[in-house]
């Protein structure tokens, strides 16, 4: 066989397309990607028809991709996100940077120790505490920066782990501050310098509040996906859906009750800080609906004696069928589980 046919199998080949794909993110593979792009405008700019039709195509594209991401990243379209997983483990409402340092280490052990194929944040990672409409306390002046800096870590950490081959992290409605400023800035009738400095800096044309946390949190660079508020993530073949939620009962489990009446089948949803589990028998059909408890601090400044459990929650899944297990952190910071206990 000549040698370029047998190049041609090997770049066809799995091994030959990991090998390309690892040398096109190499600086080597962007750097020489980027003089071709430059020679190829060269000519086409050397050509005025080319060069308007290059232009024409460019306008085209634009146009099209920025109708798909205005559907994409509508945070008021509840776009479902099916992941084929068999074995996930779901976190929520850290409230970075009022997040329990030690319940987060002890939540990555077991993340180390259960070796899941994906992670899903439920909303709620950082507090975006610089954007809250409540009393803040005015001393703390570097929260958002702080905020960046400690979900990068918990990302990279998580990243770390090789058995998680899916991260995702959904927003909720503390991320969603972030979309809310923005759009009140860009509602007004001049949008402020500094917005228009923020997403020049971005790389973003006008105002995308989605595309703007993405890149400010670097998301991607860390490995997760990052939804708006509102999306959610479908298990089990559609069987089971990870969502932050939009309702707080008093107490535990009667927020899951209201969201599995509300979205008729079996959730698993943040936003309460509370651990419950609503059980429902539909014509011998086992449902069922989860609240994933939090890994925010029990003290924070804001509410005085919470009634906030820690904790998350563990799902293994088979076709269409699943189990969810919550995982409570016990007093003293341990986790007991499948006949161990787990310490920080
Ligand atoms: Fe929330």
């Amino acid at each position: 066989m000549p040698l370029s046919e047998r190049n041609k199998q090997y770049n066809k080949s799995p091994r030959g397309k990991a090998r390309s794909q690892r040398y096109r993110k190499s600086c080597k593979g962007v750097k020489s990607n980027r003089v071709r792009c430059s020679r190829k405008l060269e000519k086409i700019r050397a050509d005025p028809e080319r060069l308007a039709k290059h232009q024409e195509r460019k306008r085209e594209w634009m146009k099209g991709k920025q109708a798909a991401d205005k559907v994409k990243n509508d945070p008021r379209n509840m776009t479902c996100h099916p992941v084929d997983s068999e074995h996930a483990i779901i976190l929520s409402d850290l409230q970075i940077p009022w997040e329990d340092q030690q319940a987060v280490e002890l939540a990555l052990k077991f993340i180390e120790w259960r070796k899941p194929d994906t992670v899903i944040f439920d909303g709620d990672i950082v507090d975006c505490y610089a954007m809250s409409q409540f009393d803040r306390d005015p001393t703390k002046t570097d929260s958002t920066l702080d905020e960046l800096y400690r979900s990068e870590k918990l990302m990279q950490r998580i990243k770390k782990i090789k058995s998680v081959k899916k991260r995702i992290w959904l927003a909720g409605n503390h991320e969603d501050r972030w979309r809310k400023i923005l759009w009140r800035e860009a509602s007004s009738s001049k949008l402020s310098p500094m917005v228009e400095a923020l997403m020049h800096g971005l790389g973003i044309e006008g105002v995308d509040a989605v595309e703007s946390f993405r890149r400010a949190f670097r998301v991607k660079e860390n490995g997760f996906e990052f939804h708006p508020y509102g999306h959610y993530v479908e298990l089990a073949e559609g069987n089971l859906i990870v969502t932050h939620g939009f309702m707080v009962s008093q107490h535990a489990a009667y927020t899951a009750k209201r969201h599995f009446d509300r979205l008729g089948k079996c959730c698993i949803v943040g936003h309460s800080h509370r651990l419950g589990f609503y059980p429902v028998t539909q014509m011998g059909d086992p449902k069922g609906a989860w609240e994933n408890g939090c890994l925010a601090r029990l003290d924070p400044e804001y509410v005085q004696f919470p009634n906030w459990q820690q904790g998350f929650s563990e799902v293994r899944i088979k076709g269409n069928l699943f189990h969810v297990s919550q995982i409570p952190i016990l007093p003293g910071y341990k986790i007991e589980f499948a006949g161990r206990t787990l310490r920080v």
